[in-house]
């Protein structure tokens, strides 16, 4: 499975980078302006930093302006991926830019109807927002379950990246169902290490260290 980074904290994701924790970075408009970055400038710097695609939002909302946002972000650097809202006009701008060989990344996904047009325009990646769901109380890892049924039944090559999400349940459930990439902000992926018999199973080992005075150097 891939991890992305859902963050445009660059130390953050230098952080995990180097540990070879990440295969890819998510960025919206939302966590741009957390980072105070000017978006061009700071999603290159990520671009630099990281191998894999970097998702970079488009900010218009109508097709035509979508496709000339997106080849500019494209211009920043190879890797780039360019993310675009499950809207028609999003769609129609997946097609094009998809077709001209881009990667293309349709996000605000909460139906598998909705992903079925995205890998049908192209998509490289779709994104179900699944914490969104579980926010209003629907079931947003039915949705991934959902979606990879769809996909496998008609062999579509667009990878499930599973996002939006929040708890360490939310990586163990996606992994199980089969999708191929998830999306997490730094402190869920480095949390994911977490678990209380590793604590106290450590804290054991650890005053028998002390009493026995075991030493290695
Ligand atoms: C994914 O690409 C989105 O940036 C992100 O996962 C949204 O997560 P949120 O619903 O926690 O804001």
């Amino acid at each position: 499975m891939k991890f992305f980074v859902d963050t445009a904290d660059v130390p953050a994701i230098a952080e995990l980078n180097e540990l070879g924790m990440v295969d890819g970075v998510t960025t919206n408009p939302s966590l741009i302006k957390k980072s105070g970055r000017d978006i061009l400038e700071v999603t290159k710097e990520i671009c630099d930093l990281v191998e894999g695609p970097v998702s970079a939002e488009v900010v218009a909302t109508e097709a035509d302006q979508m496709i000339a946002e997106g080849r500019k972000l494209l211009e920043i650097a190879d890797n780039i991926a360019v993310k675009v809202p499950l809207t028609w006009d999003g769609l129609k701008a997946c097609k094009v830019l998809s077709d001209d060989g881009a990667m293309v990344n349709v996000t605000l996904c909460f139906s598998a109807n909705q992903a079925l047009l995205a890998a049908k325009a192209g998509a490289t990646f779709i994104s179900p927002f699944i914490g969104r769901l579980d926010d209003i109380n629907l079931d947003g890892m039915q949705l991934i379950e959902d979606i990879r049924t769809v996909y496998d039944n008609y062999n579509y090559e667009t990878e499930i990246l599973a996002a939006s999400i929040r708890t360490a349940n939310h990586v163990a459930e996606s992994a199980r169902i089969g999708a191929d990439v998830i999306t997490a902000p730094p402190a869920v992926i480095k949390a994911l290490a977490n678990h209380p018999l590793t604590d106290k199973g450590l804290a054991a080992f650890l005053a028998d260290i002390k009493d026995a005075g075991i030493k290695i150097l």
